[in-house]
């Protein structure tokens, strides 16, 4: 992005919210990790709500949350992209001067005995777990000191989780650590194990990474909460307890103070809910892929190319839902097939670009729902998740893009915007996802 363009963007997003219903009722958000009388089931903030620490003076207003999003998203990509790819992730020059923290939401977690907390971010595209711990360069003043802990201890070379680990580092001293890159970040850290406590559960023997060293702005300050499927993340560590099982709901975009849940195992899962299967890729074992079929703009059918969704091991092109992007990106010829017919079906209206946006009107978007076509499941979403308005109420946009130019994506990502207000659950056992409407906040 250029100054111009950024500057843009930013003078756009000053004027942008998401004018909501919300009037004269005070919502005063609950902080608690847990949601109480609901096993295992985990709050969900999004990192600039009043519960987060890392909401930033600098950046109180909506506008500037969402703008941040959006240029959160570009870096996202380009990570997701590199994961596909198999390449390391070297960052695109942008000129632009905010840090970029992703992804976007937080649950509150305890480490080692006896506990310490901490509020992971959630991220549905990773495995690993990562912990800031004492004596770390580069980390945030919460970090973990494992001398305190009593279950706490290193993993050496020899133990069977070290191999696990991408490109594992053994020291003179015969201890595992690993250098690895996320986002714009690298992370040096030992492999370590300990309890982890989770709305009350405890884990015992929790292999994470304990942080010794971060350059860059991209890893969660107080670390990260994998939810992957690959053989390190939080399911794998977990299947007695949770059978490799999971949902969550997104908080709404209209007010930071809404929490979401993040529902860990078998009980109180939804059991009228429908599904589409999740797809294998084994040269990227974390990602959820599915299989999107068609989008619909209202009742019409959107003519994309069908090479332009379908999943591909060997590229690692297709669909993925992640957690980390804010605004779904499909890539170029999809969504300009969507963005095309969207724009026909609001007729003569003039079309206007802001920011990121290439599809804003100024008149009322008449458009009731654009449907995701997934195998087995069609989600049908409301307005709330596809529009979002300026303050004024005067401008409203498609809350989707292409792909970034200069990435080369493969990748259509089903993003939170799209995702919000939906009870998302990962079936991992039955290989499936079921998508539900759900009213979480
Ligand atoms: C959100 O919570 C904060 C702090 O409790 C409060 O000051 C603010 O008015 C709330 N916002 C909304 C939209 O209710
Ligand atoms: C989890 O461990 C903590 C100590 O670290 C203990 O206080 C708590 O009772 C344990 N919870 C369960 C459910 O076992
Ligand atoms: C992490 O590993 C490095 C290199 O092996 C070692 O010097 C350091 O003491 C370890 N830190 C912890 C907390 O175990
Ligand atoms: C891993 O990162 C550490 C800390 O930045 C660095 O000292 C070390 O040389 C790196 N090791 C490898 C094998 O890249
Ligand atoms: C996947 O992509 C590769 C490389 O472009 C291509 O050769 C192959 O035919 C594709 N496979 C399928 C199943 O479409
Ligand atoms: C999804 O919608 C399409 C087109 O409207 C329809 O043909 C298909 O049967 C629907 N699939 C399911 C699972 O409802």
């Amino acid at each position: 992005m250029d100054v111009l363009s950024s500057l843009m963007t930013f003078f756009f997003f000053l004027t942008l919210f998401l004018s909501s219903p919300l009037t004269s009722q005070t919502l005063t958000p609950n902080c608690a990790a847990a949601v109480s009388g609901s096993t295992s089931t985990l709050r969900v903030f999004h990192v600039d709500s009043p519960c987060s620490p890392f909401r930033t003076k600098q950046t109180p207003s909506w506008e500037e949350t969402v703008l941040k999003s959006q240029s959160n998203d570009h870096e996202r990509l380009q990570y997701l992209v590199s994961l596909v790819a198999g390449k390391s992730f070297v960052p695109i020059a942008s000129g632009r001067q905010q840090p970029v923290q992703s992804p976007t939401y937080v649950v509150k977690a305890s480490v080692g005995t006896p506990p310490q907390s901490f509020l992971l971010a959630v991220d549905t595209s990773n495995d690993a777990a990562w912990i800031p711990c004492g004596g770390c360069v580069g980390c945030s003043s919460t970090v973990f000191t494992s001398e305190l802990s009593t279950s706490y201890k290193t993993l050496g070379c020899q133990d069977s989780h070290c191999q696990q680990v991408t490109n594992p580092i053994c020291s003179v001293t015969g201890s595992c650590s690993f250098n690895i890159t996320y986002g714009g970040s690298t992370v040096a850290a030992n492999l370590s194990q300990d309890t982890v406590n989770l709305a009350g559960d405890n884990i015992t023997g929790y292999t994470f990474g304990c942080i010794q060293k971060v350059t860059g702005t991209s890893v969660p300050p107080q670390g990260l909460l994998g939810l992957g499927r690959g053989p390190l993340s939080l399911l794998s560590q977990s299947q007695n307890l949770y059978q490799s099982t999971f949902s969550y709901c997104l908080p709404s975009y209209k007010s930071l103070n809404f929490s979401g849940t993040l529902r860990l195992g078998l009980i109180a899962q939804p059991k009228t809910i429908k599904y589409t299967p999740l797809l294998k890729n084994p040269r990227r074992s974390s990602l959820y892929y599915v299989d999107l079929l068609a989008i619909k703009v209202g009742r019409n059918t959107v003519a994309i190319p069908p090479s332009s969704l379908s999943f591909n091991t060997t590229t690692g092109a297709g669909t993925i839902i992640d957690s980390g992007t804010v605004f779904t990106r499909l890539v170029q010829p999809a969504y300009e097939a969507v963005r095309d017919e969207f724009r026909r079906r609001m007729g003569t209206a003039t079309v206007i670009s802001l920011g990121g946006f290439d599809t804003c009107y100024t008149v009322p978007v008449t458009i009731p729902s654009i449907t995701f076509l997934f195998a087995g499941l069609n989600v049908t979403l409301p307005q709330d998740n596809f529009l979002i308005h300026s303050s004024s109420g005067s401008t409203t946009c498609l809350a989707m893009a292409a792909s970034p130019a200069n990435v080369n994506s493969v990748l259509n990502v089903v993003a939170s915007f799209q995702q919000q207000n939906h009870r998302y659950l990962f079936d991992i056992p039955n290989n499936r996802l079921g998508i539900s409407r759900e009213a979480c906040s």
